[in-house]
């Protein structure tokens, strides 16, 4: 196996850590994550995942963020929005531990709330058609290198995928700092017979709405980054 395919194959499917756990974190990791999880058994091939059957409360609309990070944003968007159920997945064990420490130590409801620490697009692949309300992709991994371009989590086969299972009228938001990652996200959904740009002027994009919940990685800044830049797709 070449490392570019075993480094791939570990970015997707490995449980990455970066430091070590503390016993707080380890614990929420085995006492509150299997409560939350997504059961690799409920994954399907068929596209039959209906995310009601994931949920006791029976909301009307269901939202998805893809590479949660650290999860504040998510958790924001729990306490906003009680009556919303809510779907993340983040393989990074240090944010899916941050993000569960923030949802207990702040005692927000956990019955609107399942996660998936793996990639994401075995899970959005199981979503059965129609069920989403609104697809979060924050600060995607750039992949800088040429080469690298269509691993991408925005591409035409993973928009595909968001297409078919946004409700008509659902929305894809997307952020980034990343000059040519920009470009290559207003290019491929733009260019995407499903998607429509709801951009009216350079406000919309440039400057975040009043309500926006900012991400740790948007208030923190990354080394090299220029403007952030809110992209609101809506599916036609
Ligand atoms: C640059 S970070 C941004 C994190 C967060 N959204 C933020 O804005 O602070 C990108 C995140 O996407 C996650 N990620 C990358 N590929 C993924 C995939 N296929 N499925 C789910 N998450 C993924 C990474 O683990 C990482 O946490």
């Amino acid at each position: 196996m070449s490392s570019e395919t075993q480094n791939q194959e570990w970015r997707f499917y490995g449980r990455r850590s970066g430091r070590k756990l503390n016993t707080s974190r380890k614990a929420l990791l085995d006492e509150i994550l299997p409560q939350l999880s997504l059961s690799t058994d409920s994954l399907t091939k068929d596209a039959t995942l209906a995310p009601a059957s994931l949920f006791e409360n029976k909301s009307e609309k269901t939202v998805l963020e893809i590479g949660f990070g650290n999860g504040e944003h998510l958790a924001e968007m729990m306490r906003r929005s009680p009556e919303t159920n809510f779907i993340g997945a983040e393989p990074f064990i240090n944010g899916m531990t941050a993000f569960l420490k923030e949802i207990i130590d702040d005692e927000l409801p956990l019955n609107n709330i399942r996660v998936h620490m793996d990639d994401a697009i075995p899970l959005v692949k199981s979503l059965s058609d129609n069920s989403i309300d609104e697809i979060y992709v924050l600060n995607p991994d750039p992949w800088h290198k040429t080469r690298h371009h269509q691993r991408r989590i925005i591409n035409q086969d993973n928009l595909d995928i968001f297409a078919r299972i946004l409700k008509p009228k659902g929305k894809l938001i997307m952020t980034t700092d990343v000059v040519n990652l920009i470009e290559w996200m207003v290019t491929e959904a733009s260019l995407h017979p499903a998607f429509e740009w709801t951009a009216k002027g350079a406000d919309d994009w440039r400057v975040a709405r009043e309500d926006w919940i900012p991400t740790r990685y948007e208030t923190k800044g990354a080394k090299g980054a220029d403007h952030m830049n809110y992209l609101f797709f809506e599916k036609k």
